[in-house]
């Protein structure tokens, strides 16, 4: 604990026309003029990344992710997208498994699997996300899920490229809710992933991986949950469509 450097990532969902993410950019560029100390990841939609891309010029304080891709190298596969697209536009991270993908698009751990490996082999860092709905958490199964979800995602992942993941954990019952998991309980889920991911690995490899919270971050809450030991960052939605809300989440993660 300690040396894991924070990672604040914009999930900006179907949100952001190309105007608006420009708009966007130019105010939060000079919000966080003087932050440093964290990294700071925003994923448009496919349709904004070029030209996030573009006007970021190469930028190392400001990283482009994608919501998702597709793990084929190229061919007849209507409306996905490849690594090779996204390395070409210079994107670093791609987010995989989010909730909104299992549950509306039907995603499983064994597809995301196969994503996560592309992703390795394309060095796209994955944002891998995984968490309860409610009705898993009221019947107290939180921790078998996550326990599943990361086990089914990362077969067959070694220890090594375990480093180049994220993990992010979102509460599926805080996520667009206004509900945040208590930091308590936020700390907790965490302080789990990293115990599945050292028995998937070893302890110093799990020690040294990051693992975000995502569900309901707020400039309102999010020094308090970054201030847990197991929480490394934050993945998010809402409030990341805002550059000034989103400054303020990303300056509770880093120094100015
Ligand atoms: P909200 O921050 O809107 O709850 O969304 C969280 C999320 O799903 C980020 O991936």
């Amino acid at each position: 604990m300690g040396t894991r450097r924070k990672i604040i990532a914009a999930n900006w969902k179907m949100n952001q026309t190309i105007a608006e993410t420009e708009s966007f950019l130019n105010d939060f560029r000079l919000e966080v003029e003087d932050v440093s100390g964290v990294d700071i990841i925003i994923a448009p939609p496919f349709t904004a990344l070029a030209k996030l891309s573009e006007l970021l010029g190469g930028s190392q304080k400001i990283r482009t992710a994608a919501q998702n891709f597709y793990y084929e190298k190229s061919g007849a596969f209507t409306g996905e997208i490849s690594a090779t697209m996204l390395r070409e536009l210079y994107v670093k991270y791609v987010i995989l498994g989010h909730s909104e993908r299992r549950s509306l698009f039907g995603e499983t751990d064994a597809l995301i699997n196969k994503k996560v490996h592309a992703a390795l082999e394309s060095e796209l860092k994955p944002i891998l996300c995984i968490g309860e709905t409610l009705a898993e958490r009221e019947a107290g199964r939180e921790k078998e899920i996550i326990a599943t979800q990361l086990r089914g995602s990362l077969a067959g992942i070694s220890a090594e490229q375990l480093l180049e993941v994220v993990i992010a954990y979102e509460p599926v019952w805080a996520i667009g809710t206004g509900v945040t998991a208590s930091t308590a309980q936020a700390q907790d889920a965490h302080a789990h992933v990293r115990a599945v991911l050292a028995e998937l690995t070893d302890a110093a490899t799990a020690d040294k991986v990051r693992i975000q919270y995502g569900g309901s971050v707020k400039p309102n809450n999010a020094a308090e949950l970054l201030a847990q030991p197991d929480i490394d960052g934050a993945l998010v939605g809402g409030a990341s469509l805002d550059p000034r809300s989103f400054a303020e989440i990303v300056k509770a993660g880093g120094r100015d």
